[in-house]
């Protein structure tokens, strides 16, 4: 039986190769519908750009959702100096043809949760948490309902990126990140300590790009527009690879490596807000509240990727 997902995202190229790694993978995912949050973009783009991503695979039939606009408390943060000024600029995709659904996304996230069986969901968050801590305030009886949430968040020995200790989706929201965080919901995290390590290098971008499908052609401009900023940044052979990885998770968890320990988010100090602290050697007697993923098999990562993403058109 495929596992029953809903994707949160702020697309984003990386959030776009996780949104087709889902798609491209149908006996092991059922994507039940993704909804949209401000985040590298704000959420008008990100809501257009998830139907984008949707149209290219040739799955308008999948529901497309806006949620918040904005962070719960916070102005919002935006990544354009990552992502282009869509958010998804490298390929010239149409804009889409299909509506967004009329529910806002943290009412429709609420909905599917009581709708079906508990436990059967899982939310699989690529940006900030916003709609789904919004979505834990609004109806705390979702928390039991929740499988799993599996996130792309958060940072500890590799510190942070958009300050040097935080990660950009939680540190957009950071609250949001702690009322997650202490929702109970069992949560797995791939942070940057594991996406640091899944570089897109010239070789394996242009393997996606010979896969012979317009997805290939597609991803590969993606990541080589939003390589730029990285690979000037950290001086790597490839830019990380963020999102995917929370579905590559699911579909291969032998490729990671972790420990469940506690993982508290900082909401107050300026110097480290959005900071995920986490309690690798546990010194604390704070609940175990993740299963915090340090290691990853790279290469196994980028053949899963490369496989899967022929499947599609
Ligand atoms: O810090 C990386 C995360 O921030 C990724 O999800 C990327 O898409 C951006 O949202
Ligand atoms: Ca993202």
């Amino acid at each position: 039986m495929p596992t029953k997902i809903i994707i949160d995202t702020d697309p984003g190229q990386d959030d776009a190769v996780a949104i087709l790694l889902a798609l491209a993978s149908p006996d092991e995912i059922e994507l039940l519908g993704i909804t949209a949050v401000a985040g590298n973009v704000p959420l008008s783009r990100t809501s257009t750009n998830a139907r984008k991503v949707l149209e290219l695979a040739g799955r308008p039939d999948i529901p497309v959702h806006a949620g918040c606009m904005r962070p719960m408390l916070r102005k919002p943060r935006t990544a354009e100096y990552v992502h282009g000024p869509t958010g998804l600029n490298g390929p010239d995709l149409p804009e889409p043809k299909m509506p967004l659904g009329k529910a806002h996304g943290v009412d429709w996230i609420i909905e599917t949760l009581m709708a079906h069986p508990a436990g059967t969901i899982t939310l699989c968050t690529l940006g900030p948490l916003t709609n789904v801590g919004m979505a834990l305030v609004k109806a705390p009886a979702i928390a039991e309902r929740i499988g799993r949430i599996v996130m792309m968040a958060g940072a500890y020995f590799e510190v942070g990126n958009v300050t040097p200790a935080a990660e950009f989706n939680v540190y957009v929201d950071p609250e949001a990140a702690d009322v997650v965080m202490r929702s109970g919901v069992p949560i797995t995290i791939l942070p940057l300590d594991v996406t640091h390590q899944v570089l897109s290098t010239r070789d394996r971008i242009q393997k996606l790009r010979m896969l012979g499908n317009r997805t290939g052609r597609a991803v590969a401009e993606m990541l080589t527009f939003s390589e730029a900023f990285d690979l000037k940044k950290y001086g790597w052979t490839g830019a990380p690879l963020h999102d995917p990885n929370v579905i590559a998770w699911l579909l291969a968890p032998e490729l990671y490596n972790g420990r469940e320990i506690n993982v508290s988010t900082e909401t107050v100090s300026a110097l480290t807000l959005g900071m995920t602290v986490a309690d690798w050697w546990g010194v604390t007697d704070r609940p175990k509240n993740a299963l915090f993923l340090r290691d990853v098999d790279a290469k196994g990562f980028y053949a899963l990727l490369t496989e899967r993403l022929a499947r599609l058109p």
